[in-house]
């Protein structure tokens, strides 16, 4: 039932999407049905070029013949469609449970407009149930982790900070880092937080997006909402 929930808020965004603009296409299960829309419509003539958020995108993209650039070649976008982990109703999102927080925030940011596609679970009065995915270079992981401890102690970290994947097999990011989930169950005053792992030295981004999204589509049993 999600996944037609997850298509449907694709299929909304979709609406969205002209011939000629140039996207930054997502990452993740929802984000994949918004790919494979744009592959229908590369097939029927749609001059569409993408810069993919993560190398499994770039792969299902390229399977889907829709032409792919590169922030380099191609540094200003239109739109990008993201999926989120979570999101509140003023568009504060948690990312990065695929693992490619870094490449989306960058390809966000480098768009004139972000959209996220949700289904309605993803919707919360507050952010932070789903812990908050930081990315940090393998050099010096242990003291990151206890600086993120220490700074995020103030900020409502109520439990672990785990190494996504564990010490002997951790997942690496499509930039080479490792990824430190942080269990919040809720974050309160998300703007602090994200000012305060932003300045701690081997942190090279967090999942929170904030002041990023323009608009959401979510969608659930009683249909598709906007959030603006
Ligand atoms: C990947 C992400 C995804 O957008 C997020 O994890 C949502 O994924 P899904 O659509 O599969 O629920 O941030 O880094």
């Amino acid at each position: 039932m999600s996944d037609d929930f997850k298509r449907a808020a694709a299929v909304a965004a979709l609406a969205e999407v002209q011939s000629g603009m140039r996207l930054g296409l997502g990452t993740g299960s929802t984000a994949d049905h918004f790919i494979r829309l744009i592959g229908e419509k590369v097939a029927a003539g749609f001059d569409i070029l993408a810069v993919p958020t993560s190398e499994r995108t770039a792969e299902l993209a390229g399977e889907l013949g829709i032409p792919l650039s590169t922030l380099d070649e191609t540094p200003e976008l239109d739109l990008t469609v993201d999926g989120a982990d979570e999101l509140d109703r003023y568009l504060r999102l948690v990312k990065g449970g695929g693992g490619a927080l870094l490449r989306e925030k960058i390809v966000a940011t480098a768009s004139a407009r972000m959209v996220v596609i949700a289904d309605s679970s993803k919707l919360v009065r507050m952010i932070g149930a789903f812990p908050l995915p930081i990315e940090v270079v393998p050099f010096g992981l242990e003291s990151t982790r206890r600086a993120i401890m220490s700074n995020a102690s103030a900020l409502g970290l109520t439990g672990e900070i785990v190494l996504r994947g564990g010490k002997e097999t951790p997942f690496v990011t499509d930039g080479g880092h490792y990824i430190l989930d942080a269990s919040f169950r809720q974050i309160a005053a998300p703007e602090a937080l994200s000012e305060s792992l932003g300045a701690i030295p081997g942190v090279v981004e967090h999942g929170l997006f904030i002041g990023i999204a323009d608009a959401a589509y979510v969608a659930g049993p009683d249909g598709t909402e906007c959030l603006k």
